[in-house]
């Protein structure tokens, strides 16, 4: 986490260091010997003050109000799926008395998520190095910070928070076509070699970061990244067509193709020029199991070959 952006004190400081480092100390390990359980921390769900329900309360309806008409119908479902709460930050596990509502309980995401794609969202600290992320994808588990921003952080925040990853994320991982493709994804990344890096980074990128689809014709948005922020979906879904870039208020949707996809490079800070539409879910499972076959070959292939 970031030095300078204030979060409230919402995990412990030995426990912090004990999952950054299992995590850290990862990057050594034959992905084989990984265990990600040394990785989560616990959610300290009482620790979250009124501020921190307030931020997420508010960055939920700022969202809910056009977000019926921009996202993916499938992001949607998963939504309603997991039964994320409007007022309050998400519980991952179990259930809680709510802290303002007398008489009410909270049940975690993951109760609702786990039966249906077999999907759960673990508690980290901040970024996992790119080894233990993988790892956590392999087994169908998806880190997700349990911070989140403070109120003069509202609109941008440049590291992922619970609003990002929980919000953007989590919904379709209930859906069972979105939710192979994340596994394989990460299995193929833990077995990749340096060749296939960049274009991993580029795949992720393109799909689950900032990726759009067409549904019955229309454009929709799927990506964290554009799903949680209000401008990145404008501008993704109404800014005019062009190579013109961002500098003129231009964007390229062009149709999602695997090889293009890992050729483009991304620049991060700024609103994507170039985006890519799916036809459907089906197509980004298969295209990622295309690549995991041209990971395995080259795991495979001689050295030297
Ligand atoms: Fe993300």
């Amino acid at each position: 986490m970031r030095e300078d952006i204030k979060y409230n004190n919402i995990i412990d400081g030995d426990e912090f260091a004990r999952a950054q480092k299992a995590a850290d100390d990862s990057a050594g390990l034959d992905h084989t010997q990984i265990d990600t359980e040394g990785f989560y921390v616990e959610q300290q769900y009482h620790k979250y003050s009124e501020e921190n329900h307030r931020v997420w309360k508010t960055l939920w309806y700022k969202r809910w109000d056009v977000l019926e008409k921009q996202a993916s119908e499938t992001y949607l479902k998963g939504l309603r799926a997991i039964n994320l709460n409007p007022d309050r930050v998400p519980l991952l596990f179990g259930e809680v008395p709510d802290p303002y509502e007398p008489g009410k309980t909270i049940t975690g995401i993951n109760e609702y998520l786990r039966p249906l794609t077999g999907w759960q969202s673990r508690g980290v600290p901040g970024y996992l190095p790119a080894k233990a992320f993988f790892s956590c994808l392999s087994r169908r588990e998806f880190p997700s910070t349990i911070v989140i921003r403070p109120e003069d952080k509202m609109d941008y925040l440049p590291e992922p928070d619970i609003f990002h990853d929980v919000f953007g994320h989590v919904p379709l991982h209930a859906d069972p076509v979105f939710a192979d493709f994340l596994q394989t994804y990460g299995k193929a990344a833990l077995l990749a070699g340096p060749e296939h890096e960049e274009a991993l980074a580029r795949l992720f990128w393109f799909t689950v970061e900032f990726g759009l689809i067409s549904e019955n014709g229309n454009l929709k948005v799927y990506g964290s990244g554009t799903i949680s922020s209000h401008s990145e979906s404008e501008y993704a879904l109404t800014a005019p067509e062009g190579k013109g870039g961002r500098d003129n208020g231009q964007i390229e949707r062009r149709p999602f193709n695997l090889d293009q996809v890992i050729n483009t490079p991304f620049e991060i800070d700024h609103f994507q020029d170039i985006v890519y539409v799916l036809d459907s879910f089906e197509q980004l499972r298969d295209a990622m199991n295309d690549y995991a076959n041209r990971v395995l070959e080259d795991s495979n292939a001689p050295a030297g070959a």
